[in-house]
């Protein structure tokens, strides 16, 4: 167990901080995955030729990059760190925030900027009283590395957050997390929030409460997300870092294209642009590909439900969230209550701009109030 108060924040005299324990812990999971259409890359020329199929005109009615699905069983070792506020003694009773972080990021999105930082999302969910649990999803920070074809797909995804889940609540997930007898929410970014919805839609029993940031469920813009990665093979984008890498492992060129996609300028320090790009993952094919096909359904989930995203939100907004996150209520006929905040001044990489403290604060807000 490390702990990782920050030294930082007790020397500059600040009254709250929390403390984190860092933690592998081995879950194991029974899932589909769908059967790639395609071969594996031998090169760059056939991910980018990928590229131009899923984005093509006829792209909708051409033949699926995916064949039929195939139940696994799988067993993975996931990275994962436990937060509370220092000043409380009785974790086991705090109300949790389970953290999943979306593509391009690993856990760390939930700290960004270290402890002190305003960037900071964990310090900000603990100041309110709340412990976390993020974790890295497969193939990201220190969880297992995958298959990115087969296994790095949506429904094992979702399948591993629930296991996540379902341990944490019955007090097995890992020594140094005591069982909860609060409330257990779940905040997701993008892809996380694509998990966390599909979590509630499956399984709403585990959740008390969820808030999806940047995200909505129109996806109409994914086309030009995808076309600015260009789907570079990241064993050749970051050689140091992921030349062992499979082909299947595609990321996004450049710190230009990384602002055209996470951030709204002039809302960010550049400075945190350059650290988000040498710090990226990269993602698969495959698990953009599969985001659809986990249920969406979410009728019978009672709980409160937040959208919140930046007013500039590319891929799920196509830059401007105005009248975009509320089409997802029909999938929540059964929130108490189902709201939606468009955050201003601010892209997709919600907690990468200037104002995202003002973003946190809305999310403990929100819970405080209705959960
Ligand atoms: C905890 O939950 C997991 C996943 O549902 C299950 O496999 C395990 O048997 C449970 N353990 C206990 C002690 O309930
Ligand atoms: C996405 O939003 C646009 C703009 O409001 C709308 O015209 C379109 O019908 C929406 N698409 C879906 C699939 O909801
Ligand atoms: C690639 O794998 C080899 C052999 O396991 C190892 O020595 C090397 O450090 C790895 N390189 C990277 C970039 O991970
Ligand atoms: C809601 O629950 C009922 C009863 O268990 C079930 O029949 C129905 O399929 C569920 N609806 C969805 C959308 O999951
Ligand atoms: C920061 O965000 C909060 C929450 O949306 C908002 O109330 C506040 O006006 C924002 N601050 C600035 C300087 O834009």
């Amino acid at each position: 167990m490390r702990q990782s108060t920050s030294a930082l924040a007790l020397f500059m005299g600040a009254v709250a901080a929390f403390q984190c324990s860092s933690f592998k812990t081995t879950i194991t999971v029974s899932a589909p995955f769908y059967q790639p259409a395609f071969a594996p890359f031998a090169n760059h020329y056939q991910s980018v030729a990928l590229l131009n199929a899923v984005t093509a005109r006829d792209a909708s009615t051409a033949a699926s990059p995916f064949k039929g699905a195939v139940n696994v069983v799988e067993t993975f070792s996931i990275s994962a760190e436990y937060c509370t506020p220092t000043a409380y003694q009785h974790p086991a009773h705090l109300d949790v925030q389970i953290l999943t972080h979306g593509l391009g990021f690993d856990k760390s999105y939930w700290r960004s900027g270290g402890d002190s930082s305003g960037y900071n999302y964990v310090r900000a969910a603990t100041d309110a009283g709340y412990a976390t649990l993020s974790y890295d999803r497969i193939s990201n920070g220190g969880s297992s590395l995958v298959d990115p074809y087969t296994i790095q797909q949506a429904p094992i995804q979702l399948a591993v957050l629930e296991a996540i889940t379902s341990n944490y609540r019955n007090g097995t997930i890992h020594p140094s997390v005591p069982k909860p007898s609060g409330k257990v929410f779940h905040v997701g970014h993008s892809y996380g929030s694509i998990l966390s919805h599909a979590l509630v839609a499956t399984n709403p029993s585990l959740s008390d409460g969820i808030v999806l940031t940047g995200y909505s469920t129109n996806t109409t813009w994914l086309g030009e997300f995808l076309i600015s990665t260009d789907f570079h093979l990241a064993k050749e984008n970051q050689p140091q870092r992921f030349g062992n890498r499979s082909a299947g492992f595609v990321t996004w060129p450049d710190e230009l294209a990384n602002q055209y996609i996470f951030l709204s300028y002039p809302h960010f320090d550049a400075a945190v642009l350059a650290y988000a790009e040498t710090h990226k993952y990269p993602f698969s094919v495959s698990e953009v590909l599969t985001g659809g096909v986990v249920p969406y359904n979410a009728a019978n989930f009672s709980k409160p439900v937040l959208m919140i995203s930046g007013d500039a939100d590319l891929i799920f907004c196509g830059s401007d969230c105005h009248g975009i996150l509320e089409q997802a209520a029909p999938l929540f006929p059964g929130a108490k209550p189902f709201e939606t905040y468009v955050q201003p001044d601010t892209g997709h990489g919600m907690n990468l701009h200037y104002n995202a403290s003002g973003t946190y604060a809305v999310i403990q807000r929100f819970l405080k109030d209705n959960a």
